[in-house]
């Protein structure tokens, strides 16, 4: 495929309604998109004393960031915020300081809950990180998913044909938006 993007999903837990949502984007991505998962678990709580000497798995974290075209963020919300885990693992991407992952890589934000409210203060949250981290994010669509018993099949499919159209149509907004991005802003 044209371009590969990296997606972090920023719950660690085992039945992450999350990581449901993840799957079913996998399926509805475009042919033009190969997906791939960064995952963040293993990271140690990043200090910048590790900035001398970052450890494997933190380099190896950064160089799958390095490999792929764009990155997205599949998200919960603690708290009316990203988890903990995830802020972690945008903190070790972003140093050491001028070698920050994020520069110049189109991103996009999604992300699901039980309520209503469907992730929105955490994104916005996660908008702001993003900005500082010079991430060139999709503004819109937004995507603000509840996730209800049943709208995730087993098998990742989407049984609400209204959500599954939104989904499909959002992950192609994703690729158009990375186009644009890549095709007029050279990478560096
Ligand atoms: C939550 N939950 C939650 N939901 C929400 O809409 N806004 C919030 O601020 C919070 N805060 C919160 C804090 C903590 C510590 C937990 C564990 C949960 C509920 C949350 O939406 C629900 O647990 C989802 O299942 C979380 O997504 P994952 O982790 O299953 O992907």
């Amino acid at each position: 495929p044209p371009y590969s993007v990296g997606y972090f999903i920023g719950s660690l837990a085992s039945a992450s309604i999350n990581r449901q949502l993840a799957g079913a984007l996998v399926k509805l991505a475009p042919a033009e998109l190969e997906m791939r998962e960064i995952p963040i678990r293993d990271l140690p709580l990043y200090s910048y004393d590790y900035d001398d000497d970052y450890p494997e798995v933190a380099r190896s974290f950064k160089q799958a960031i390095a490999d792929v075209d764009a990155v997205l963020f599949v998200t919960p919300e603690y708290n009316r915020s990203i988890p903990g885990a995830l802020k972690n693992a945008i903190d070790w991407a972003s140093r050491p300081y001028g070698e920050n992952a994020f520069t110049g890589k189109p991103s996009a934000v999604i992300g699901g809950s039980i309520g209503a409210i469907g992730t929105a203060v955490a994104q916005q949250n996660l908008r702001s990180v993003l900005s500082f981290c010079n991430s060139p994010q999709m503004n819109a669509p937004e995507a603000y998913i509840q996730i209800t018993p049943g709208l995730i099949a087993d098998d990742g499919m989407i049984t609400n044909e209204g959500t599954e159209t939104f989904l499909r149509d959002w992950m192609g907004d994703f690729l158009t938006f990375i186009t644009r991005v890549l095709t007029v802003v050279p990478q560096r």
